[in-house]
């Protein structure tokens, strides 16, 4: 029987308590509004843990548009049904306030992040995000303490900057699992929720592009410039809108495009489909799959 908690007080107790009895604590951080990139999370954390915990909190925090905040989607009883099937032990959630007694909205008094992280892509069409993430995300792992905490790389930005602050906090172990992808290619994501049959279909041309630079990655590709335009000319179709189809070096994050690629590269994507934002990333070279 999964354990529901109201307060993150409440599940620090919970949690230092299993780890008293010498348990290892698998975590993984949600917003609700589960699906199976969720689910596999936690599957992992509870084949590599004695015991998984969850959180489900929407942080208003990490919103930089109200709207967003408001239509985000939400389904705790369903959220918890499957968090039970899958194997969690604990759930808990909380409030603005009982996550930040001492400062509620304020960003102040956080750990220090090397600054290039809170910088460039979503960072820029998102003002704000990031420190939000990272002000929650500090919280969550106080919350929880000393554990495995498990994050999905559809969110690649967000990957680099958990990682970063668990460097810092010295007892989490962030373990970064494969995005999970509907057959189409699409990235399953909570707000997947809220497209028409049609924009679903168009929303798979992400990958699309996506798969197009890891091709041309593969035949010896590594002007950043030429695979960004391959990505762009495959989503250069009504309706979509792109805000950035681009590269980066992931070992060494920069603002801008970098001038040159050398053996790692990411192409990431944030594109409009429907007035829902989608974003979506490949580590290229890695992908299984040759088709355009
Ligand atoms: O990836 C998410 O769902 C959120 O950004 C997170 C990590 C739970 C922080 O609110």
């Amino acid at each position: 029987m999964t354990t529901l908690l109201d307060t993150p007080q409440q599940a620090s107790r919970w949690c230092q308590r299993q780890r008293d009895t010498g348990k290892s604590i698998g975590y993984v951080p949600t917003m609700g509004a589960l699906h199976d990139g969720h689910l596999s999370l936690v599957r992992r954390s509870v084949s590599e843990n004695d015991i998984t915990c969850v959180s489900i909190f929407i942080n208003p925090l990490q919103f930089n548009n109200p709207e967003d905040l408001e239509s985000y989607p939400r389904s705790m009883e369903s959220d918890l049904v499957m968090l039970q099937e899958a194997g969690c032990d604990m759930v808990y959630t909380g409030s603005l306030e009982t996550f930040f007694p001492d400062q509620t909205s304020s960003l102040e008094n956080s750990v220090p992040v090397e600054p290039v992280k809170l910088r460039g892509l979503e960072a820029d069409c998102r003002p704000g995000h990031l420190e939000g993430v990272k002000a929650i995300v500090e919280r969550l792992f106080a919350t929880v303490g000393q554990c495995s905490a498990y994050f999905g790389e559809k969110d690649f930005q967000q990957t680099l900057l958990v990682k970063d602050i668990a460097n810092r906090h010295g007892e989490i172990d962030v373990v970064v699992c494969p995005t999970v992808r509907e057959t189409s290619g699409l990235a399953m994501s909570s707000r997947n929720q809220r497209l028409s049959t049609a924009a679903l279909e168009l929303a798979s041309c992400l990958y699309q592009a996506l798969v197009e630079a890891d091709n041309a990655w593969r035949q010896g590709e590594r002007n950043p410039l030429r695979l960004e335009q391959l990505m762009q000319d495959k989503l250069d179709r009504p309706g979509i809108e792109i805000e950035y189809a681009t590269v980066r070096d992931p070992l060494n994050w920069t603002i801008d495009t970098p001038t040159h690629l050398n053996d790692s590269a990411q192409a990431l994507i944030a594109a409009y489909i429907d007035g829902v934002r989608l974003i979506d990333n490949l580590a290229l070279g890695s992908c299984g799959c040759s088709e355009s």
